[in-house]
């Protein structure tokens, strides 16, 4: 992709380590939920091409819904003050549930997330992130699944947007400011 603006910084994870990762968390998911019936919840928009290549390497039967929701507007620091975009289509009652998200920043997001989606009284509800900076964390959550730890950069790329550009990138890089 070409770079005009001189924004793609390191690469911190690069694309055939982003491929071999998801192909071993779908083997890892396929075994943990052998024989029952999953719900992945994609957290859009950052969580589409993740989810997306993840169902791919799942061997139980599984169905995929989205939920929107505003964290950050364009700036880089979360405010802590989380609004419902847009809702799930479908009822997770008595469902296994998994939450795909793009990034774990100060968790602030997924806190919020987690306590709406159990509030509908799901059979089990997990996580699945790609990416969590730890250093970041302002809320104790448990992650069942992680892809990668990475430092408190700003990261752009696989999904992850500065400014709503930079999803389409094949690996995630820092953002250069
Ligand atoms: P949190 O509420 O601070 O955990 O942030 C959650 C959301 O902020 C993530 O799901 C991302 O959409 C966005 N976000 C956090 N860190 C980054 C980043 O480094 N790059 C792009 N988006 C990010
Ligand atoms: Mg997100």
């Amino acid at each position: 992709m070409s770079d005009a603006d001189g924004a793609i910084g390191e690469v911190l994870v690069a694309a055939e380590d982003l491929e071999r990762r998801v192909r071993e968390l779908g083997a890892e998911i396929s075994r943990d939920y052998a024989g029952r019936d999953l719900v992945m919840i994609g957290v859009l928009k950052g969580a589409v091409l993740f989810i997306a290549d993840l169902m791919r390497e799942l061997e139980v039967p599984c169905e995929i819904d989205f939920m929107a929701v505003s964290s950050y507007g364009s700036a880089t620091d979360s405010s802590g003050v989380v609004r419902i975009l847009k809702d799930l289509d479908a009822a997770i009652e008595g469902r296994d549930v998994l939450v795909v998200e793009d990034i774990v920043d100060s968790g602030l997001t997924l806190h919020y997330l987690l306590k709406t989606l159990h509030a509908r009284e799901p059979r089990s509800l997990e996580v699945c992130a790609l990416l969590t900076k730890p250093e970041r964390r302002r809320v104790d959550l448990p992650i069942r699944y992680v892809g990668f730890e990475i430092p408190n950069r700003f990261v752009i790329g696989y999904g992850l947007d500065h400014g709503q550009r930079y999803r389409n990138l094949r690996y995630v890089a820092a953002l250069n400011e």
